[in-house]
C-alpha cells in the first residue's frame, strides 16, 4: 500500500508540473502578452502568472524528488536483481531530473526574485520584460526536461 501511495504523489506531481507548464507557459502566456500590450508591466497577469508558475513547478519537483528517493530507501532490497540496463534507464532519467531541478531553482530563485518586492527594489522594473521572457524560456526547457525524465520514469516503471 505504501508503494501505491508513493507513486500514486510521484505520478500526480509529474502531472501537476506538466499542466502547469503547458498551460501556464505554452497556451495561456501567449494569449495574456497580447491583450496586455499597453498594461505596465508589474500589474500585468503575466507578471502574475510566472511569479506563481516558477514556486508551483519548483514544489512539484521537491515533492517528486522525496517520494522517488523514499520509494528507492522502503524498496532497496526489492531494487537489486533487476533486468539488465534497469539502472541505465535510472541513470539518463536522474540526468533529466537534475537538469529539472538545476533550471527550477534558477527560474524561482534566479529569475523570480528580480521581479519580486519591485515597490522595495525599483531600479529592477526596467528589468521586467526582459526578465519575464526568460522566465518563459526557461520554462519552455524545464517542459522538455520534465516530459524526458517522466518518459524515462514511465519507462524503468514498465521496464
Ligand atoms: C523530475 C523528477 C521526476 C519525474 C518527472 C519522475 C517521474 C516518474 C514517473 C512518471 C514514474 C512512473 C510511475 C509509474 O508509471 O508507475 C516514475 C517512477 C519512479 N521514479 Fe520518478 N520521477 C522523478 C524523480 C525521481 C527521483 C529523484 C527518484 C529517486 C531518486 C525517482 C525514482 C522513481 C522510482 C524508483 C520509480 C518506480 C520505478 C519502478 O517501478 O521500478 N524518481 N517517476
Amino acid at each position: 500500500m505504501q508503494n501505491i501511495i508513493l507513486m500514486f504523489f510521484h505520478l500526480s506531481a509529474a502531472a501537476v508540473a506538466l499542466g502547469a507548464l503547458v498551460f501556464g507557459a505554452l497556451i495561456i502566456r501567449p494569449v495574456i502578452k497580447k491583450s496586455e500590450e499597453k498594461a505596465s508591466l508589474e500589474e500585468s497577469l503575466e507578471h502574475k502568472l510566472m511569479d506563481r508558475l516558477a514556486p508551483t513547478v519548483l514544489a512539484c519537483v521537491f515533492v517528486l524528488i522525496v517520494t522517488g528517493v523514499y520509494y528507492l530507501l522502503v524498496n532497496y532490497t526489492d531494487q537489486v536483481n533487476l533486468k539488465e540496463g534497469y539502472y541505465n534507464i535510472f541513470g539518463m532519467k536522474m540526468l533529466f531530473v537534475v537538469a529539472t531541478l538545476g533550471l527550477s531553482v534558477y527560474q524561482t530563485f534566479g529569475l523570480r526574485a528580480r521581479i519580486s518586492d519591485l515597490d522595495l527594489r525599483p531600479e529592477n522594473k526596467k528589468q521586467v520584460p526582459e526578465t519575464l521572457n526568460s522566465m518563459a524560456y526557461t520554462g519552455h526547457m524545464i517542459l522538455w526536461t520534465l516530459i524526458l525524465a517522466i518518459f524515462f520514469g514511465v519507462f524503468l516503471a514498465r521496464f
